[in-house]
């Protein structure tokens, strides 16, 4: 057997193998500053050899790691284990000491069922998930692909765990999670929502956070990525700017410098996440449009001050700004790359799409839906059940009372197509 990554999680897993009397061959490892671990020789070149355990703990390393090998891979159980002949266990799962897997219980691939685990009957576990030591799924609890969940936190019976979440230590799960957020406490709740990208990863690989577009919008959000680390929610490391229009060096306030345009992002070669600060919502999808290199994420900032009337029933795509003082309530779905620009309010069942800007004030009443790249002016109400399609510009102080057709700009009491001479 082959491991790849030489943690202390590797170490675990060769006890493990120990305990099975499987002879561990070698370990792999990028850094090649590791050349042994426990006595066994740790190689940097992997050549196809295999069957390998990706013994990487976070999930999303171990999932990226298992794309690119894509060999066979070991699944291994240790003898204190208890597994019943009824429960589905996954390819390169790895199971530790007096874990306890329950009848029908399902288990996907590359997951980490961690010291005393206890999954019970039913429960459903995506791939690459990591129950840590001595937490426990109740009965029919699922769990989605790439979630965390903290030491000795208890999920109860039913609870539905999205994908990509973090559930803290001692954590108590009562209602469903929903995905690419962290959640901790008893009873758990959503306390940062990460976001997830449209194929359903965790957007956020890195700390390091630069800014596009250095302008006034960009220093509002250099200010809200400070206040979200101040509220402890985020531990964002700011790099600076990116922008076509200022040279390399120009000093944005006190919050950073420009790091360079377009072609300097492109060339970042270490994970970066980006935040878009271009208030424009057509420019906002064209420069998204241009970014090419996969090592930008791009996360949601949401501001401490925002409120959610019931956090699992809201779903939030990636890229999205939300300035303080928004609130929405129940059911409310945003898509990618929106700008809230402060003192917004969503009612019941709202959806927004992608790259919509709504300046402060705005308002959406219950089962408002935007398409894509629409601009809502400052203080602009849109009352209920309006759907509106994509690329209108609704007028400062506007009350939109029905559906306004797409690409034009509407304005006043109610507001009415304005046609530009
Ligand atoms: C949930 C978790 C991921 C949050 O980490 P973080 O974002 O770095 O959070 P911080 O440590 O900055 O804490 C932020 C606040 O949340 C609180 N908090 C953090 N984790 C908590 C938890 N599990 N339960 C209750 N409160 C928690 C902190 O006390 C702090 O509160 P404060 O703002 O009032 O001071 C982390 O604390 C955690 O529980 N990780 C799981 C660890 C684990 O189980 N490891 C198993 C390895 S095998």
């Amino acid at each position: 057997m082959y491991l790849y990554g030489a943690s202390g999680h590797a170490k675990v897993i060769i006890d493990l193998l120990n305990a099975l009397n499987i002879k561990v061959d070698a370990l792999f490892d990028d850094d090649p500053s590791i050349n042994e671990l426990l006595s066994i020789p740790v190689l940097h070149e992997w050549q196809g050899e295999s069957p390998v355990i990706v013994s990487v703990g976070n999930n999303i390393y171990r999932k990226q790691i298992v794309e690119k090998l894509g060999c066979e891979f070991g699944t291994i159980f240790h003898p204190s284990a208890i597994v019943s002949d009824y429960a589905k266990v996954g390819e390169g799962t790895v199971v530790m000491q007096g874990a306890i897997i329950q009848s029908c219980a399902k288990i996907g691939r590359h997951c980490i069922l961690n010291t005393g685990a206890s999954i019970d009957h039913e429960c459903c576990v995506g791939d690459y998930v990591h129950i840590s030591p001595q937490a426990t799924l109740c009965g029919n609890v699922q769990v989605g692909e790439g979630s965390w969940i903290g030491a000795a936190a208890v999920v109860i019976p039913g609870v539905k765990i999205g994908r990509w979440c973090t559930i803290g230590a001692g954590s108590v799960v009562v209602s469903d999670i929903p995905d690419g957020t962290i959640a901790y406490g008893n009873p758990c709740r959503v306390r940062s929502f990460v976001g997830v990208n449209q194929e359903g990863e965790r957007v956020c690989r890195t700390n390091r956070i630069a800014i596009y577009g250095a302008g006034g919008l960009g220093r509002e959000v250099a200010g809200g990525i400070c206040r979200i680390n101040h509220a402890g929610h985020e531990h964002w490391e700011f790099v600076g700017f990116y922008d076509d229009r200022l040279p390399v060096g120009t000093s944005v306030s006190h919050y950073g410098k420009v790091l360079g345009g377009m072609d300097e992002l492109n060339a970042v070669e270490e994970p970066l996440a980006l935040a878009i600060a271009v208030g424009a919502p057509a420019t906002r999808k064209r420069i998204f449009e241009r970014i090419t290199n996969p090592n930008i994420t791009f996360p949601n900032l949401i501001a401490p001050s925002f409120r959610i009337l019931d956090p699992s029933t809201f779903k939030i795509g990636q890229g999205n700004i939300i300035q303080d003082n928004c609130s929405v309530t129940c059911d409310v779905e945003i898509g990618n790359f929106n700008v809230f620009n402060g003192s917004n309010a969503m009612g019941h069942d709202v959806k927004v799409g992608d790259y919509n800007v709504l300046m402060p004030g705005v308002r959406l009443s219950g089962e408002v839906t935007t398409g894509n790249c629409n601009l809502l002016g400052v203080d602009s109400v849109v009352l209920q059940r309006v759907k509106i399609g994509s690329n209108v510009t609704l007028g400062a102080g506007s009350v939109l009372m029905t559906k306004p057709k797409d690409g034009n700009t509407y304005i006043g009491v109610p507001a009415k197509k304005f046609d530009f001479e």
